[in-house]
């Protein structure tokens, strides 16, 4: 069975009905994510590129003065904005490294294949589309040097918590030790700020979550009526985890195609997507859980929002 299918299929049948956030990002997706980006209320785009125009001299210091030689690799890097400032800075003081992003979403993958090489002229680029782990394996047949990995835009904290160091601790599956990883982790603060930035006046992140029923709708066979849906986040202070759900306004029936039909009460939620916000002491916490020792902090002029730069232990 399709594995599309499949996930949904699993994902609404559950008793908390959910839907896989990685799945959000086809080509209108990945436009709409673009206009998140730019929503006045979306600060993490914002602080995060504060940090990588003013300090990408400082990171690549840091990262040079810990490897002679290395790939760079990013997970999920959206149009790379951010991690261009970067790029420019490790191309002046080490001219043969190579770019790898690895992004499930074929269009941003093409997108950068095509685009990068204009903007950073000089550059090596080798784009991998698909899962992470799966592309990572697939890198490790490609190079043997060591590894400096980007994972950027707080997109950690779309996994709960409790699960932060499982995902590091596979992800140094794929690693040597001294390679390098920097994580972009968004920090606790006030709760209307939070709130607001998953909640835009506009209502993109609102037709952000819509666009998954819609893409379902049109690869799946389904009949999701976008209308009896409404966009619901929550923050939790005390927890720090920032959840959006799509909520039926209506007591209804949804078609998947030909796997059967899925009943939803008035007011039932689906679970889309978790944004969880962290204390840099969580975040030292979740390094040395996975086997990862902290050795730089970068923070925005806010302090809103940190890059942590780890190290892979033995
Ligand atoms: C929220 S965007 C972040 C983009 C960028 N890192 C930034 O900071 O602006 C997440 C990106 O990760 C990709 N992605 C999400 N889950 C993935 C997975 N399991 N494997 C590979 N790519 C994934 C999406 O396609 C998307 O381009």
């Amino acid at each position: 069975m399709n594995e599309f299918l499949k996930d949904v299929w699993e994902g609404l049948s559950a008793p908390q009905k959910s839907l896989n956030s990685k799945y959000f990002y086809d080509e209108e997706g990945d436009r709409i994510f673009r206009e998140i980006m730019d929503c006045p209320e979306y600060y993490l785009t914002k602080c995060e590129l504060d940090i990588f125009v003013n300090q990408s001299k400082n990171i690549a210091k840091s990262i040079n003065g810990n490897l002679a030689d290395f790939d760079l690799v990013e997970l999920g890097p959206g149009d790379c904005t951010k991690s261009e400032y970067l790029l420019r800075e490790l191309l002046v003081t080490h001219k043969h490294f190579t770019y790898y992003p690895i992004d499930i979403s074929e269009n941003i993958i093409n997108q950068i294949n095509t685009s990068l090489p204009n903007r950073i002229p000089g550059i090596n680029i080798h784009g991998l589309n698909g899962d992470y782990m799966a592309m990572l394996e697939k890198l490790n047949e490609l190079s043997a040097k060591n590894k400096v990995v980007l994972f950027l835009g707080s997109s950690i904290g779309n996994f709960p918590l409790t699960e932060n160091p499982s995902f590091f601790r596979h992800l140094k599956q794929y690693l040597k030790p001294g390679d390098l990883l920097i994580t972009g982790f968004d920090l606790k603060k006030d709760a209307s700020v939070i709130l607001n930035a998953y909640n835009d006046e506009a209502g993109i992140t609102k037709r952000f979550n819509l666009n998954l029923l819609k893409r379902i709708n049109n690869t799946l066979g389904a009949d999701f009526d976008l209308d009896q849906f409404e966009h619901s986040p929550i923050y939790d202070l005390g927890s720090g985890a920032c959840i959006s759900y799509l909520a039926s306004k209506i007591e209804q029936s949804v078609q998947i195609g030909s796997m059967g039909s899925i009943h939803f009460a008035k007011d039932e939620l689906i679970y889309m997507e978790i944004s969880q916000k962290y204390t840099v002491e969580d975040t030292h916490t979740i390094a040395y859980q996975s086997g990862f020792s902290p050795i730089g902090e970068f923070y925005d002029s806010k302090k809103w929002f940190v890059d942590a730069l780890w190290r892979n232990n033995e």
